[in-house]
């Protein structure tokens, strides 16, 4: 038989499962650990899970209905900006990480905050984007105590594949066990566990005013990377912010879904995808934010492929390179971390390799929908 004009090759795809969940996932990371109950309950070896009743739990059973709107109300706006309650003087120390973004505070218990504290906290946690609460009491309060706490700043978000503390799904674990060493395939096939995103963006209405405490932590690692979305913002020129004034990117859960259901996880919600601008508004200081990351938005709305692939690009790598408008927070026991989800992004480090157990629990109250003002010249 004569040879055809075109000789065609049959590509086998490999069957590997590293290779399957990338069509899954797309550009989303995951870096999903593996839950071993014997490890975290002091056998192998390993020394039991300090902070048991935290210890993550799925019931694949466990399905919920869509997310309904409901109305967000903005504490900071009713805030004294001269914090009084939150940072009283001669009582409370203050230490900022950089010029722009980031605080550390000691001398104030959040968890005995009074309403007017509490609208201090939200406004000084927008004006700072992140702020980390040294010697709170957190870990010592019956979990009801801590999701009252955090119910003032929003409706509490109920994760759609984390696993929870058994009874309290409002509780957002990120939790990798003693022993864990699945960060070496990780790393088999990616360079780093960078990952850059602001919480559940493709909510219609994403957190606001975040708590994220730690239960057990590495001796030195899992640091926490923090970007300054608004400073971002205004390193732009006037001609490149007003472009992106108007326009809007569409943020999707489907990779993270799917991500969950190819190891086996659940998914509670069915995943959503919504459109948010890419320059948001802070309802209570008026500052502008960009808003979009790589582990969640997909593409901008009404422009071209490579258009949207473009200008996205460019934005992660602006957010990413910009170690000048950047905060790492490093963990110690009895702190609470509180951040704006709306104008920062953040990132968790798996830079430890002795196996040492890292777990912490967030309070995430969801906030208004995203929305934008015009553009002004500045
Ligand atoms: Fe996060």
């Amino acid at each position: 038989m004569a040879p055809a004009a075109v000789e065609t090759q049959t590509v086998v795809i490999p069957e590997t499962s590293a290779f399957k969940t990338s069509i899954l996932t797309g550009q989303y990371k995951e870096l999903a650990p593996k839950f071993d109950p014997e490890a975290e309950s002091g056998l192998k070896g390993y020394q039991a899970a300090k902070y048991p009743h935290y210890l993550p739990t799925w019931d694949p059973n466990e399905k919920y209905p869509p997310l309904e709107p409901f109305e967000h109300y903005e504490h900071g706006k009713d805030a004294d900006p001269t914090y009084p309650n939150l940072l009283p003087k001669g009582q409370v120390t203050v230490t900022h990480l950089t010029p722009t973004i980031g605080s550390e505070v000691r001398g104030i218990q959040l968890s005995k905050l009074s309403n007017a504290g509490k609208d201090e906290l939200a406004r000084f946690v927008a004006e700072r984007k992140v702020v980390a609460f040294r010697d709170q009491d957190f870990v010592d309060l019956p979990i009801e105590q801590l999701l009252e706490f955090g119910s003032y700043f929003g409706r509490h978000h109920i994760h759609p594949t984390s696993g929870a503390p058994k009874g309290f799904p409002e509780i957002h674990l990120v939790h990798r066990g003693a022993g864990d060493n699945t960060i070496d395939q990780y790393f088999a096939n990616r360079t780093s566990t960078v990952a850059w995103h602001s919480d559940v963006s493709y909510e219609r209405q994403p957190p606001g005013t975040t708590f994220l405490y730690v239960l057990e932590k590495p001796e030195a690692g899992g640091d926490t990377l923090f970007v300054d979305a608004v400073e971002a913002y205004k390193r732009l020129s006037p001609a490149f912010r007003q472009r992106l004034h108007g326009l809007k990117a569409r943020h999707s859960a489907v990779e993270q879904a799917n991500a969950s259901r190819a190891r086996g996880g659940i998914v509670r919600r069915e995943p959503v995808i919504n459109e948010h601008p890419i320059v948001r508004t802070h309802p209570a200081t008026g500052e502008k934010a960009l808003f979009v990351n790589p582990q969640f938005t997909r593409d901008i709305v009404g422009l071209k492929k490579e258009e949207s692939e473009a200008i996205l690009k460019f934005l992660y790598d602006h957010l990413a390179y910009g170690a000048d408008f950047q905060a790492r927070i490093k963990w110690e026991e009895r702190t609470v971390v509180v951040w704006d989800n709306r104008v920062t992004q953040h990132s968790a480090l798996v830079d430890w390799k002795d196996g040492a157990r890292r777990h912490l629990a967030r309070i995430t109250p969801q906030a208004e929908v995203p929305f934008e003002t015009p553009f002004e010249e500045e």
